[in-house]
């Protein structure tokens, strides 16, 4: 189909982080790449539909050749974007470190907390020049997706070991932690660590955008004892095998979010719905 069809309607969206450039097993519908008021996505967006007929929105963060840095993102044109295609739902898929012993690598963890370690040089909102709002963000992530995609995971990925309720910590990069920053991350309680949850999470939320990340082990960062640190060979050697296991997931979970969706039974995605109408702060008169 050519590239210019415009699509409507497209509920749920994936963005893929290292490892995962493309979905599989899906009918392609078509590609597009808007240009929004921040620019273009990060790379076409791939437009696919299950086999029951639900429409997918697919996203390369750091495009399909892996091209842009974690602080290179363009996370502003990237959520516009997938609004702008009617996304209510984002899975977002990373590859992350691990701080804790019992997190080994090829685990996956759904975090329900994040700690900010970018260096603030990232535009985190689309509400400056003029219009000031504040988004509520105490809960960076929707807790009914997480329950849903915790539930999935039990028949999709049965050989995977899920961990629930973590707190991520998510540094500028692209250098990797030193050891005294990755000891200090786990005293201050954190259990997983990336370069790309944020802005992400942040600009969803903006844009009242139900928003759940899903992180794939890779490494023990630097911490550990007797162990490596961590370089980029280690996470490669990973990446692959937690791609295949994301796809097992998707090829499940994306049918159970849009009938959710259809039932309106995931709660805080219901209430996310017109909840930027009371974050705006700026005097209209
Ligand atoms: N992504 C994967 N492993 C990581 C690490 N150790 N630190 C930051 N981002 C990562």
């Amino acid at each position: 189909m050519a590239d210019n069809t415009i699509f409507t309607d497209v509920k749920v969206a994936v963005i893929g982080g290292s490892g995962l450039y493309a979905l599989e097993g899906l009918q392609v519908l078509g590609e597009v790449n808007p240009l929004t008021p921040w620019g273009h996505p990060s790379d076409k967006i791939v437009i696919s539909q299950t086999p029951h007929g639900t429409k997918v929105a697919f996203l390369a963060r750091h495009g399909r050749g892996h091209y842009l840095n974690p602080s290179e993102v363009p996370a502003r044109a990237n959520i516009a974007a997938l609004k702008h295609l009617g996304v209510e739902v984002i899975l977002a898929f990373s590859a992350v470190g691990s701080l804790r012993e019992e997190i080994a690598p090829r685990d996956f963890v759904i975090p329900s907390q994040v700690i900010d370690r970018t260096k603030g040089i990232r535009p985190s909102t689309f509400f400056e020049k003029g219009v000031v709002a504040h988004a509520m963000f105490a809960d960076p992530f929707d807790t009914s997706l997480a329950a849903l995609i915790a539930d999935v995971a039990k028949t999709a990925c049965p050989g995977v070991k899920f961990h629930e309720n973590k707190t991520l910590v998510c540094m500028e990069g692209p250098q990797f932690s030193t050891r005294a920053e990755s000891h200090m991350y786990r005293s201050w309680g954190c259990d997983i660590i990336n370069m790309s949850v944020l802005p992400e999470s942040k600009l969803a939320r903006e844009a009242e955008i139900a928003y759940q990340m899903v992180c794939m082990s890779t490494d023990y960062d630097c911490w550990r004892e007797g162990e490596e640190a961590v370089n980029v060979e280690a996470v490669i050697a990973n990446l692959g095998q937690n791609s295949a296991n994301a796809k097992n997931l998707l090829s499940q979970l994306i049918q159970r979010v849009e009938v959710a969706l259809e039932q309106k039974s995931l709660k805080t995605v219901n209430e996310l719905k017109g909840s930027m109408k009371f974050s705006g702060i700026t005097d209209p008169a």
